[in-house]
């Protein structure tokens, strides 16, 4: 007699404004239709986690290919690019040092509130983030809803804003320091940085839904503005960005497996200094230019 085997599979939110935990899944042994599944979950609740996952990086790698071509960070982005010899897609978010070298990027440092290569023509479209290694406290990583953001605006703002553009500086990172990449550009001046132009408003490719985008705070720039107005908008802007309502926060547990979409999410790091090991095994797809 043929008996079905009984699957946990179940996607369970977080009870947040996003997020959802996708339950008795294997990412390495995942069919057609459990990939179907997992993809629309990621389209409602924008971020998954899978908990306990014990894959390689090469699984890893080949889990990621299933939801868009994969395209890591460029090098003129990254500190100490590296690239592992069976998965090569695979980047190293990490604090730990190796002979006296940094094994991977971002230290230990907050990261703030951003959406990943917002500042290139084509922002990644997804992350994905596999803890490796995961220090007692610290390093959680929080997420907000762009979707929410964008309504929670007042309607004149979401009318002025509609028609409107931000410059997304490339030659700075997060901090203020210049890129690898960028090492001759002199400017201070955010009208004058390089960078691409986006909408403040964009229509997610596959839901159709509109989300606020605002790539960073730091280099921000709207064409067309006074810098003055240009600051305050932005900042009347990022004032709705994360609101606590509209975010929630990855404690991270090892061989959690995150996948979240830049297309309608940003994202931010707390600090771990002192706190021990990190080390995340990342891969990003390709996004296409917002519109
Ligand atoms: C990132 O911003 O891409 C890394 C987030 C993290 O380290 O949790």
């Amino acid at each position: 007699m043929l008996v079905a085997e009984k699957t946990a599979f179940a996607v369970v939110p977080t009870g947040a404004a996003l997020g959802a935990t996708i339950e008795g899944f294997d990412p390495a042994r995942a069919s057609a239709a459990e990939i179907a599944t997992v993809r629309r979950a990621l389209l409602d609740h924008l971020v998954i986690r899978i908990r306990d996952t014990d894959i390689t990086d090469a699984e890893f790698e080949n889990f990621g290919k299933k939801f868009g071509t994969l395209k890591p960070s460029p090098d003129f982005t990254r500190s100490r690019p590296v690239y592992l010899q069976d998965a090569p897609n695979v980047t190293i978010i990490s604090n730990v040092t190796e002979d006296g070298k940094p094994i991977g990027e971002h230290g230990d440092g907050e990261l703030h509130w951003h959406t990943d290569l917002a500042f290139t023509d084509e922002p990644s479209a997804h992350t994905m983030l596999l803890a490796r290694e995961v220090p007692p406290i610290g390093g959680n990583t929080s997420f907000a809803n762009m979707y929410a953001a964008l309504e929670a605006l007042p309607e004149t703002t979401r009318a002025r804003i509609a028609r409107l553009t931000c410059k997304h500086q490339a030659s700075h990172n997060a901090q203020g320091g210049r890129r690898p990449g960028y090492k001759d550009i002199e400017t201070e001046d955010v009208r004058e940085m390089p960078g691409p132009i986006h909408p403040l408003v964009r229509t997610h490719p596959d839901t159709g839904r509109q989300a606020l985008f605002l790539g960073r705070r730091f280099g921000a720039y709207i064409p067309g503005l006074t810098l003055e107005k240009s600051e305050a908008l932005l900042d009347e802007l990022w004032s709705y960005a994360a609101l606590p309502e509209h975010t929630w926060t990855q404690e991270w547990r090892l061989g959690d497996l995150i996948v979240w979409d830049n297309r309608c999410t940003m994202h931010r790091r707390d600090a771990f200094t002192g706190q021990g090991r990190r080390r995340m095994h990342r891969l990003t797809t390709l996004g296409e230019r917002p519109f």
